[in-house]
This record gives structure tokens, sequence and C-alpha cells, in this order.
């Protein structure tokens, strides 16, 4: 199977259920786009709507509400949404009282401007709001187009504990921050999630250790730029403290010990890391402690210093290599994944050999690879033109993706051979008879299920492989 694809959104859209099994009340349907962080949102809200005494349905022509939790991230994010939205609209001629509701960060772009455009929608919702949902659907069953789009400078949703919503009940999200500060140019997050708040890390290792209580086995630890964490207590905000009060503040590096030491069969991973904030605190955590997983996600965007300049990312591509050897100096068995836009205003040809050759030296285990597009309001829109001929950047994703399937095949290949430890997450897709899980390196790994079972750590000699899952047997 080809792992590595041209991806709109890091996940696709789905239905997710609800698991504490409210019956009778009303039906919610719930589809979530996006990253990590949006889906964990989903399960925020579906804990306030189960408070609320909300069962679901998987059926969206049977629900009293419908959400769909969206991303803005690129254009056709957005296209792909209002698509889902004239599917809707049928099930709500056939029942007029059905409410549809927009969450997440396509919401918080188009604010009052959705209700405009998409009749059907009766309901927008941001993703500081969620805690006003209830209310908001009243006054959508009252008649009353709702809309609530504040952002915060405070909301963790830190109490909420959440409802996890198609989980494999083997490995599960903490958020453990909200919103960027970074103000990357091509980047509309800052503006669908506001400014950038820390979790209270009470609640953060409260949540691992319930989940591990309830049997998970894997916690991924959730930001859109994991390093820059910084907790100092009730309140305080990070842009006004003082060298002292920085000192004396908890920063990710030992968020992730305190996580880690939750229990040693919890295994611990993270996402996203930052190139310009990622420190070698971190990575000494990474190699201390056997269950925080050898693998990190550390996108480049590209390979040239002019333009990572123009991105606004706070490095170059001197930087990034520098980060690349400190991985592979203190973690030598780390596995590394990126991402990055082909066609970003004014590359040139020789620009686009830069990031080529950059994946070309770095040789990643992964990567998500997207084409630029264009987003309203952000820094690049408003100072650059998008002057990159759509065809243009499709040959150079190509290019890009094409050696990155060559890199994963190599990589996944130099896993033959080898005893892997797997959590295994479940049956195989393929067959009955065959387990998957993961190994610290996040490659997939399959192997026939004897007596094991799903939350077991196994060691697994991998005899062959695929271009992105390896395979094997199970060793004592
Ligand atoms: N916080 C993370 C990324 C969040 S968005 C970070 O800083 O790396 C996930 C990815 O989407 C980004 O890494 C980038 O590669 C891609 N992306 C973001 N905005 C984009 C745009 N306007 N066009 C194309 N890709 C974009
Ligand atoms: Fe966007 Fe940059 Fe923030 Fe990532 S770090 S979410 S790319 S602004
Ligand atoms: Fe999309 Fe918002 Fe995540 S724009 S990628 S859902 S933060």
């Amino acid at each position: 199977m080809i792992e590595n694809k041209i991806i709109d959104e890091n996940r696709q859209g789905e239905a997710i259920v609800l698991e504490d099994g409210n019956v009778g009340g009303k039906k919610l349907f719930l589809e979530s786009y996006g990253c990590q962080m949006n889906f964990a949102d989903s399960e925020i809200v579906a804990s306030i709507l189960s408070k609320n005494g909300y069962s679901t349905t998987d059926k969206f022509e049977e629900a009293d509400v419908i959400f769909v939790n969206t991303c803005a991230i690129r254009d056709n994010a957005e296209v792909r949404v209002r698509k889902r939205l004239h599917d809707f609209k049928k099930a709500k001629k056939k029942n007029p009282n059905m409410v549809v509701g927009v969450l997440g960060c396509m919401a918080e772009r188009l604010k009052h401007q959705f209700l405009d455009e998409e009749k059907i929608v009766d309901l927008v919702v941001g993703p500081d709001a969620y805690r006003d949902i209830p209310n908001l659907i009243e006054q959508a069953e009252s008649g009353h187009k709702a809309v609530n789009v504040i952002l915060s400078k405070e909301e963790t949703y830190a109490d909420i504990t959440p409802v996890r919503l198609g989980s494999n009940g083997v490995s599960s999200f903490i958020s453990i921050m909200r919103g960027c500060d970074n103000m990357c140019s091509f980047c509309v997050v800052p503006f669908t999630r506001g400014r950038e708040r820390s979790r209270d890390p009470e609640s953060i290792i409260a949540e691992a250790h319930d989940l591990f209580a309830k049997g998970y086995r894997e916690v991924t630890l959730l930001g859109q730029n994991v390093d820059s964490y910084l907790w100092s207590g009730g309140g305080l905000k990070k842009e006004t403290l003082t060298e002292e009060q920085k000192a004396n503040s908890l920063n990710f590096a030992q968020l992730l010990e305190k996580v880690a030491l939750v229990n040693p069969d919890l295994r611990v991973r993270f996402s996203t890391s930052h190139p310009k904030d990622m420190t070698d605190d971190v990575l000494h955590i990474i190699a201390k402690y056997e269950n925080v997983c050898k693998y990190i996600h550390l996108p480049v965007q590209s390979g040239s210093s002019r333009i990572l300049e123009m991105m606004n990312r706070g490095y170059t591509r001197e930087w990034y290599l520098d980060r690349i050897a400190a991985i592979r100096r203190i973690i030598p068995e780390c596995g590394i994944s990126t991402d990055s836009i082909s066609g970003f205003c004014s590359e040139t040809d020789e620009e686009h050999q830069e990031t080529v050759s950059l994946f070309r030296e770095v040789q990643y285990d992964f990567a998500y690879m997207f084409m630029y597009s264009e987003r309203p309001k952000t820094l690049a829109e408003r100072k650059y033109e998008d002057n990159i001929p759509e065809d243009v950047k499709k040959t150079r994703l190509q290019e890009i993706v094409a050696l990155q399937l060559e890199n994963s095949a190599i990589k996944t290949k130099e896993g033959v051979g080898k005893v892997h430890k797997v959590l295994v997450e479940g049956t195989s897709k393929k067959s009955a008879d065959q387990l998957m899980g993961r190994n610290t390196q996040n490659t997939v790994v399959v192997f026939p299920k004897l007596h094991y079972k799903k939350g077991d750590y196994v060691n697994v000699l991998a005899t062959s492989c695929t271009s992105g899952t390896l395979i094997g047997e199970a060793v004592e």
C-alpha cells in the first residue's frame, strides 16, 4: 500500500459516534474534518452534548442536530464542507426542525457570513465557544439563527473530560494547548484558533492517568507548536512574564517528562514540533524514557531559506538541518516526518530544487505534502502575489511525492530483520487472523494474531515489508 499521499487535510471527514450510551433524547450526528486538534475538539463537543442528554447516530437523516467540525487550512478543505452541506439540505427539507451547525475553523473564519452564504446553516460556533453550544441550540430551535465566534485568551476546556470518539480504545489524544502566536505568512490557524495558551499540567496528567486506568496505552499530546508550551500558574500570561518567572514555569520538556512518568506502559507521542523552538532538552527526554516514542514530526515547509523567510517561519535551511542533526545525534533510532508546501509565492525552480535536495538529504520516514493554497487575511495574501501557476505547483508537488515514496520504501525496508516492540491497536484491515500496531517510530507492523490482543505490547521480528508496512511474527 502506498502510504504517502497527496492529501487535502490531515484526515478525511468522518462521522463519529458517542460511546456513553445515552438512549432516548435527541440525536446528534457529528462529522469532523481537519487536524488532530479538531478531532480532539469534537470529543469536547460530544462531552458537552452528552451531558445534555444527547445520544448519537451515524445516519444524518435521523438526526435532530447535525454538526460539522470544519477545517479552513486549504481551499479544498472548505469546498468539501460546502459539498457536504448540500447533502444535509435534502435531510433538512424532510425534517425542517433539524438544526444544522457548523463548528471549528471555517466557522471562525466566515462568522456571520456563513449564514448568508449557506441558508441551511442555523448555527455557527468557533473553537473557543463550545461551552455555549446548548444555549445556541436552544436559540436555533426557537427559530433564531445563532452565532458565537468569540475567541478567548483563557479557554482550554481543561475541566471537560472528552468523550472518546471512534476510538480503538488503545490510543488517544490529549490537547495541551490551544491557538497559535506564530503568524506563518501562509497560515490561517492564528485567525481561526486565536492566541496561544497552555493548559494546566495537572489536568493533563490527570487525563493521562484516567486514560491509562481505562485501558489506553498511548497518548498523543497535541498543540500547534508544542515546543512553546509554558505553564506559569493561575492566569499568568506568557507574554507578560519576567525572565525569572519564565525560569520557574513548566516548559514542554518538563511536561513531557511528567507524562512519561505516569506509567512506563503508557506510550507518549506529541505533535507538532516547531523547528525554531525544538530544544535539545526535549530530545534528551525522548532519549531518556523508553515509553516516549522515538518519532518526531518536524514540518519544514520549504528547503529554501529565502522562501522560509517569506513564510515567516523563523528559521533557515541550515538551522533546520542542524535540528535534524541534533535528533540523529541524541536519538539515533528516531523516525522523522515532515510537512511541505509546493509553489509558495514567487518560488523559483531552483528554490523548489532546494526542497527536493533537503528531502533527499534528510530521508524522511513519512511526509504530508501540499500545494500552496492562498488563504484570505493571511500575511501572504496581503503582501505577496499567488503567482505560481497551478500546473507548476502540481508538477513540483509530484516530484516531491515521488521522491518521498522512494524514501519511505527505503526507510521501511531498514526495519526488516529487526525486532520491534509493537503496541497492538486492533485487527488488520486485510485479515482477521492478523493484528496491526505500531513500533516506536510510528511504522505500522502487521503479524499473526495467535493469543495476542489489542493493547498488548508484542515483540515482532519483521521478515518482509510493503512500501509503508512491516510484516512479521511475534518472538518471545
Ligand atoms: N502547526 C503546524 C502545522 C499546522 S497546519 C506547524 O507549524 O507545522 C498543517 C500543515 O498544513 C502545515 O504544516 C503546512 O504544511 C500546511 N499548510 C498550512 N497552510 C497552508 C496553505 N495555505 N497552503 C498549503 N498548505 C498549508
Ligand atoms: Fe500555522 Fe505556523 Fe502556527 Fe503552524 S506554527 S499553526 S503553520 S501559524
Ligand atoms: Fe484545519 Fe483548523 Fe486544524 S484550519 S488544520 S482544523 S487548526
